[in-house]
């Protein structure tokens, strides 16, 4: 891809250059740079170079353009580092630099429009090409913003190349067929008879007693036949979610729309708060937007559930002996923040997963995701008696931070499990398991004694979705339930009449 860079800046430095240097001198020196220091790396007839110069008084002009090997404004921090040396040699210093003007172009796709980035000021397309005039200063460029930048545009054009196809989905395995003894929505008729009631936040639902005796029985089941024998322990993972695990995890990129976000008070000083007290007290309504000023973002509520848990091993070292490590959480609930697709308990905010996580070497790693493969389909077969279907998906983490596509590696990404919903037709995805890679021990930095490569894998079994698929198929009178399932379940608990 053509690339072009063209950058204006100025050196300010600590004593008057035009006294003490000789413009021979600098030209020599600009000399140097253009046939040594601003070509290094690039290759032959390639890289930057400074075009012009100026000398007035305490500060060099400098105008440097470059093709994509050495960016102009990498050029422009080897140029400050070599020209300190050099002015060292006369006792003068840099104080600093102001850039003055930084234009990038590109060619570009004519069809993909972009209206507004982060540090640009102008943005032209025309003629196939993409020109940007930046805002940076000197401390942006030591932050590689603009190779950042670069790398979004990348990022723009690589998911356009996805938009309008469909997802990554190849069917690796279809159950055999099963009876269905039922046609209707499950939450339609599990509201009718009062196991649960939508509860008062979006999304949001109360399980009454049959309800949630149907989830402990499914938890119980998992535990009994995957769990246990695999030797799994209960771990309790945080359920607030800061940025800084976020950025490790990717979520950082593409949660956005979708999070729970969490606010903390911006200080505790109860007269900080009064006048939003009083407010309330005087007319019964909260007053969101004096709220609002007073508190501060701090992160979001659990979406996917393992990542926080990395923080529990970041930045350490463990021996090989005690892999591979299997844990599971089903401490709490996990947010998303639905689309308008809403739906009973098959689409929610508010959900609950028991998150199952393994760490070991990549052979280990990959071999118990088989393990669990197979344990899965006896559960599916025997105990809630469904029919379901298993494909190869895009993986969880990229689509997460708003990739397409399928990992580099093809034994790293997701299985979903789906099954087919009689009254609607559809088929709903209702577990997964997948292999992460070095994904994880990578961010979070944990590393293996022996300095071979640390895997993991994590799988997510959605109570509701469970409960839908068993419920939708098979409905919810007791006597048409597997035996098996029948026999954790026992009888169900009526406790509520309404009149
Ligand atoms: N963490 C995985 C996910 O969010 C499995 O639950 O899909
Ligand atoms: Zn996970």
């Amino acid at each position: 891809m053509n690339m072009e860079f063209q950058l204006k800046a100025e050196l300010k430095c600590s004593g008057s250059l035009s006294e003490t240097v000789s413009s021979s001198e600098i030209a020599d020196f600009v000399k140097l740079c253009n046939t040594e220091v601003l070509k290094k790396g690039a290759p032959p007839g390639c890289g930057a170079e400074i075009e012009r110069w100026n000398v007035a008084g305490e500060k060099i002009g400098l105008k440097i353009v470059s093709d994509r090997f050495v960016r102009a404004h990498d050029a422009l921090l080897r140029v400050k580092n070599e020209f300190g040396k050099f002015l060292g040699k006369h006792s003068i210093g840099i104080r600093g630099m102001e850039i003055e003007d930084y234009a990038i172009a590109m060619e570009w796709e004519e069809g993909l429009r972009l209206k507004k980035l982060p540090f640009v000021k102008e943005i032209k397309q025309e003629e196939g090409w993409l020109k940007l005039s930046l805002d940076v200063d000197e401390f942006s460029l030591e932050k590689r913003i603009p190779d950042r930048i670069i790398r979004l545009l990348e990022d723009k054009r690589e998911a356009e190349k996805w938009k309008g196809k469909k997802e990554h989905w190849e069917l690796l395995f279809e159950s055999n067929k099963k009876p269905f003894y039922f046609d209707k929505d499950p939450t339609e008729e599990m509201i009718k008879r009062g196991w649960i009631r939508h509860a008062a936040g979006r999304g949001q639902w109360i399980h009454g007693p049959q309800s949630t005796r149907i989830f402990r029985t499914l938890e119980r089941i998992l535990l009994d036949n995957l769990l246990e024998p695999f030797g799994y322990e209960e771990m309790i993972f945080p359920k607030f979610v800061p940025w800084s695990v976020w950025k490790k995890s990717g979520h950082a990129k593409g949660i956005y729309p979708e999070a729970y976000y969490v606010c903390t008070p911006k200080t505790r000083d109860p007269e900080y708060w009064e006048e939003v007290v009083d407010y309330y007290k005087v007319t019964n309504e909260v007053p969101l937007d004096m709220i609002m000023g007073r508190i501060e973002n701090v992160g979001g509520m659990c979406y996917a559930q393992c990542p926080p848990f990395w923080i529990f091993m970041q930045g350490k070292t463990i021996p090989d002996e005690i892999l591979p490590i299997k844990v599971f959480d089903r401490s709490g609930t996990s947010y998303r923040y639905e689309s308008g697709g809403l739906h009973g308990i098959e689409r929610l905010d508010e959900f609950h997963r028991v998150e199952i996580v393994w760490i070991g070497n990549k052979e280990q790693v990959i071999e118990h995701a088989k393990q669990l493969q197979a344990k899965y389909r006896r559960v599916f077969d025997e105990f809630l008696d469904i029919e379901w279907r298993e494909a190869w998906v895009t993986p969880w983490f990229m689509v997460q931070e708003g990739k397409a596509g399928l990992a580099e590696l093809k034994e790293v990404g997701t299985i979903d499990y789906e099954a087919v919903l009689p009254y609607s037709g559809k088929w709903l995805e209702f577990q997964n398991v997948s292999v992460n890679g070095d994904k994880y021990p990578k961010e979070f930095s944990v590393k293996l004694q022996s300095g071979e490569e640390l895997w993991s894998g994590c799988s997510g079994v959605g109570l509701e979705r469970w409960a839908t698929v068993l419920l939708a198929q098979k409905g919810l009178d007791p006597d048409k339930w597997n035996a098996k399932f029948r026999s954790v379940v026992g009888e169900l608990p009526e406790v509520f009449r309404f009149l």
